[in-house]
């Protein structure tokens, strides 16, 4: 039922490195996962990793995160959109991705991620990112705007974090950054690997 917007992500992929959809999945999935996290009291400040360590660093990150899992419909539903596009990568590209993670991210006013990338050159775990928005009437003057640089740190593409939009990309090849959030802002940041759990 995926197929299309799976072969279509599969092609940017090949010929881009990335892609970003606007009105990606069903209408009311950000809605339902917004109203989810709403209900949650146990996000977390989240760290940046250094060295295998895990320490709080808020100069070059500041959001608050919490992990995905199957424990309601929305989550599923997410869950079910990520499995299948895990299935039709590795099926056309062979890409050997062996499982994903995501989590829910609260940017409050004043919140950024600095430039960075979600997996360092041949370091073999997270392979393609996916970066999906629960964000209803967000606009550019809500900030938060998702940047995406190419391999010699040239901005490619400004995005606003605007409900329902999806971007894809390459883990290992597009430094990218958060800018500062203006309103809340929501995000759910994955990521398909090649490890082991
Ligand atoms: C990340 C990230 C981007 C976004 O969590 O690694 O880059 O737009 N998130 O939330
Ligand atoms: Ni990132």
């Amino acid at each position: 039922m995926n197929e299309k917007l799976y072969s279509k992500i599969t092609d940017a992929l090949v010929n881009d490195g990335y892609i970003i959809i606007e009105n990606a999945l069903n209408t009311d999935l950000p809605k339902k996962l917004l109203n989810y996290i709403q209900n949650q009291d146990d996000f977390k400040r989240a760290g940046i990793s250094s060295s295998n360590k895990l320490h709080l660093d808020n100069t070059r990150r500041r959001d608050s995160i919490k992990w995905l899992d199957e424990d309601n419909n929305a989550q599923t539903d997410f869950l079910a959109f990520s499995g299948g596009l895990q299935e039709y990568l590795n099926r056309s590209l062979y890409l050997g991705l062996s499982y994903y993670e995501a989590h829910f991210a609260i940017y409050e006013e004043g919140d950024f991620y600095e430039k960075h990338l979600d997996s360092f050159k041949n370091s073999k775990n997270r392979v393609v990112t996916t970066v999906y928005y629960l964000n209803e009437g967000f606009e550019q003057c809500d900030g938060g705007e998702l940047i995406i640089y190419n391999e010699n740190d040239k901005e490619i593409i400004r995005i606003i974090p605007k409900a329902n939009t999806l971007v894809v990309f390459m883990s290992e090849r597009f430094p990218h950054e958060v800018l500062p959030a203006k309103s809340l802002r929501h995000s759910i940041a994955g990521w398909f690997r090649v490890d082991k759990k």
